[in-house]
């Protein structure tokens, strides 16, 4: 699908098959609509409510084929939101209505990245194994503004949801297809064709650099499944002011090892790895948009299966930062992955920032639902500028408490703490376990989105599936450091 701009003036000279504007609730639907089609929508009861949509056939010589309203509902209460959403509906309607160019417009500023966002994320299909795929009809969709940095912020958006809909390929790759060796291939792949540093770790690194609770968790997949951590790493040109490590969970199949899940919970563990694939798309696009801030990044790929190999419910396992874990639930085998790639990130690279994101709890999900994140940290000022960010790209995250004497459900008499507390706070005690391994003055966020990094229902502009939550945000706030 192309992305390109236009003139306003251009309206009836572009030749399109559907212009579809962007209207707001009542006064301005008049204004903005000339003659018989206003009239017509009027007529027909069209208020510009949110998401009401009237759509007509010209029947004229000139100017597009067929127009539609979209509905902005009230002016004073529009976010970038409502242009990813309407700009997702124009693209629906293109294709139910057979158009293949279409042009997009909104009497506001600032709107063409989020409609360009949106316009990309709707087009996003998992469909390499249907054996019928879906007509696309629309393919090229027209932005109609006068701002002069149109083409950087349409490119801008693409690049944006060009990086979420390569975390939504990764996620909805079958677990036997995208394992951790699978993950490193395509993040070198991709890391090289963008100018980005990689390494790859295998077993053998792995161990030289002591990487215990990770090693412990891949210890029960086969060996083309082996555990693999990999580093990506952005560099501005000019000296950056700030260094952001991200660190995604990159559990390629969570079986829960010994401790099993049931079949239910079992089923779309393929999801597991969310936070690595978010990881590794935020830093692909970084590395396009070239912001003034030095970033590195960890995928951090195991598959947690069963064997006899497995890691068992009572070992106790020392972590690369030297401190011991009982492990008193296998299935908790996020945790474990992210403290020693964090640990080692923290040691090597030295940032001033860490935000590990991860699909780490149920309790999460029970707390805040299916579609939106928890956010922990040691640090006020990261906490606001992440829900800042959060509030300009849509995707919701709560800043969840971490009371210290949660910690308690964690202290076990034979190491220096357990991998699981109670059932209850199930989040916070996961997030306390994390926090044992951020140094002092490291500032620090942890993004639980085992919610929202599926979505079992369609959204406006993400369907069903893995959605590439976090991506975004990661981005967003990188570009905002800058
Ligand atoms: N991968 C799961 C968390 C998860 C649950 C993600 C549901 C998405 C949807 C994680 O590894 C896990 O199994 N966590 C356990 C922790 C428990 C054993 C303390 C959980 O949440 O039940
Ligand atoms: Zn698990
Ligand atoms: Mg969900």
């Amino acid at each position: 699908m192309k992305l390109t701009s236009s003139s306003p003036r251009n309206f009836e000279t572009e030749k399109l098959d559907l212009l579809v504007f962007g209207v707001h609730e009542a006064k301005d639907a008049r204004q903005l609509m000339k003659g018989q089609i206003q009239s017509k929508a009027l007529a027909e009861g069209f208020k510009g409510k949110p998401g009401e949509v009237f759509f007509t056939h010209t029947f004229l010589d000139k100017g597009p084929k067929a127009i539609a309203l979209i509905g902005l509902g009230d002016r004073t209460k529009v976010s970038q939101e409502h242009y990813r959403k309407v700009a997702a509906m124009a693209c629906k309607i293109a294709n139910t209505k057979q158009a293949a160019r279409v042009g997009i417009f909104f009497d506001t500023d600032n709107w063409v990245k989020s409609a360009s966002e949106g316009a990309v994320l709707s087009a996003y299909r998992f469909d390499k194994y249907l054996s019928e795929k879906d007509e696309r009809h629309l393919s090229e969709v027209v932005f109609f503004t006068d701002d002069k940095q149109a083409k950087e912020l349409l490119r801008q958006g693409e690049v944006i949801a060009e990086a979420v809909c390569l975390a939504r390929d990764l996620i909805n790759e079958g677990p036997s297809v995208m394992n951790p060796v699978a993950m490193a291939k395509v993040a070198m792949a991709e890391g090289k064709a963008h100018g980005l540093d990689v390494k790859v770790f295998d077993e053998k690194m792995l161990e030289k650099e002591n990487f215990g609770l990770l090693l412990a968790v891949g210890r029960g997949s086969s060996d083309f499944a082996a555990p693999r951590v990999v580093r990506l790493a952005y560099r501005p040109a000019k000296k950056a002011k700030k260094h952001i490590a991200l660190i995604g969970k990159g559990v390629t199949f969570d079986s829960g090892g010994l401790d099993i899940k049931p079949s239910d919970g079992m089923l779309h563990m393929k999801t597991d790895m969310s936070g690595a694939a978010s990881v590794l798309a935020a830093i692909r696009a970084i590395a396009q948009l070239k912001p003034n801030v030095a970033v590195t990044a960890y995928m951090a790929c195991v598959e947690n299966g069963v064997d006899s190999k497995s890691y068992h419910p009572g070992d106790i396992i020392t972590s690369r930062k030297g401190l011991s874990v009982e492990i008193n639930n296998t299935d908790a085998e996020g945790r474990l992955v992210l403290a020693d790639t964090m640990n080692y990130a923290q040691e090597k690279d030295k940032p001033d920032v860490v935000i590990d994101i991860a699909t780490l709890t149920g309790a999460c999900v029970v707390a805040l639902g299916p579609n939106m994140a928890g956010l922990f940290s040691n640090d006020d000022a990261l906490s606001s500028r992440i829900m800042e960010c959060s509030q300009n790209t849509g995707e919701s995250f709560w800043r969840m408490p971490m009371p210290d004497e949660l910690f308690d459900q964690l202290k076990t008499p034979i190491a220096d703490m357990k991998n699981t507390g109670e059932r209850y706070g199930g989040a916070i005690t996961a997030a306390l376990f994390l926090q044992k391994f951020i140094e002092p003055k490291v500032v620090w966020a942890h993004l639980d989105i085992a919610g929202p990094a599926r979505n079992d229902k369609d959204q406006p502009y993400i369907s069903v599936g893995g959605s590439g939550f976090g991506v975004r945000t990661l981005i967003e706030l990188v570009q905002n450091w800058a």
